[in-house]
């Protein structure tokens, strides 16, 4: 039999668990929210409507599981209002979802516990959801997608089963390295709209429609990704930094001067990059190296 589990904060993240966990077996044992409206939607999506509960510690002192799904800045608070209320399950497994916070989010369970003399074996872990949840969709929203886990070991390994048994895949980070790891997803995928961004206003700039520019750019786009995927970096590096084409950089570097705004800068900061990859590709001989850090140095 599954364990079962807990939402405290019914929102994006809060509902899709509670419409998931169940699918795969999990029991529902309490919902509870800033607002009652919010925790009994979960609670009804999860097939339990009797289980909604007013009070965070009253919907968490039955579960195996617990998950504090409410927005980053209320997990510290609302594990404390649970612990003071002696609201976790002994031997429980608590959980956040933040992308950007570790699991010592959560360690007044333990220091909460001490304090009032009250060992409870409660593990604390973090297990994030490396997916955007802003619109609701049909279907498994964690099918196939990647998931951080970090913590306590025992909670590791509950987080792991509970990942898989959601259809999504889990990987292991260090707790640590939580903040470093949501850097790379903001890179990864904020930075990419920052990226087309860009990419769209110097199409525009160039005479092509915004609303064409990102039909135009989107297949070039992808085939990149492809290319990524099939033969890695530095080896899908194409274009003129890989080739050492020195006049056409310096080129536009120009016309990128021309224009307002910190186009020149932006694309010399990410040429500098671009230099180093294209060196490990070992299609850029030294010397071509230098005359491109030279040209993008100076902006
Ligand atoms: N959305 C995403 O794409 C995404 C992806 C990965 C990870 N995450 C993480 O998942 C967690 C939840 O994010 P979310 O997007 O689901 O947020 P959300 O949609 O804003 O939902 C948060 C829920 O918590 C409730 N809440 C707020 N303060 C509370 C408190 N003090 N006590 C109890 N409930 C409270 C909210 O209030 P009401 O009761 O008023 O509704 C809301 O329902 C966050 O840690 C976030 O970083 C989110």
């Amino acid at each position: 039999m599954k364990p079962s589990f807990a939402i405290i904060g019914c929102g994006k993240v809060g509902r899709a668990l509670a419409q998931q966990l169940p699918e795969a077996g999990y029991r529902p044992m309490g919902f509870s929210s800033r607002r009652i409206t919010s925790a009994r939607a979960a609670a009804e999506i999860a097939g339990a409507l009797d289980r909604c509960f007013e009070k965070t510690w009253e919907a968490a002192k039955d579960a195996d599981i617990v998950f504090i799904t409410t927005p980053d800045d209320a997990i510290k608070e609302s594990c404390r209002i649970i612990v003071e209320n002696n609201g976790f399950k002994k031997k429980s497994v608590v959980f956040h979802c933040s992308g950007a916070l570790a699991s010592t989010e959560l360690a007044l369970v333990k220091s909460g516990n001490a304090k009032s003399g009250i060992m409870t074996g409660v593990q604390i872990g973090s297990m994030h959801p490396l997916q955007s949840f802003a619109v609701q969709k049909s279907g498994n929203p964690f099918d196939n997608i990647m998931m951080a886990v970090e913590g306590d070991p025992a909670a590791v390994e509950t987080a792991r089963e509970i990942v898989t048994d959601l259809g999504a895949q889990p990987f292991t980070i260090s707790t640590d390295g939580k903040m470093l790891y949501h850097a790379a997803a903001v890179v990864a995928s904020n930075y990419l709209v920052t990226l087309m961004d860009l990419a769209i206003k110097l199409m525009a700039a160039s005479g092509v429609s915004e609303t064409e520019a990102f039909k135009i750019l989107n297949p070039l786009v992808k085939g990149t990704l492809a290319n990524i995927e099939s033969t890695g970096i530095p080896d899908a590096l194409t274009g003129p930094i890989a080739r050492g084409d020195v006049e056409i950089v310096t080129k536009h570097v120009q016309a990128l001067q021309c224009l307002s705004g910190d186009m020149a800068k932006y694309y010399s900061l990410s040429g500098i990059e671009t230099i180093k990859i294209a060196r490990a590709k070992g299609s850029l001989s030294e010397d071509a190296a230098k005359q491109l850090m030279r040209i993008f140095n100076v902006h």
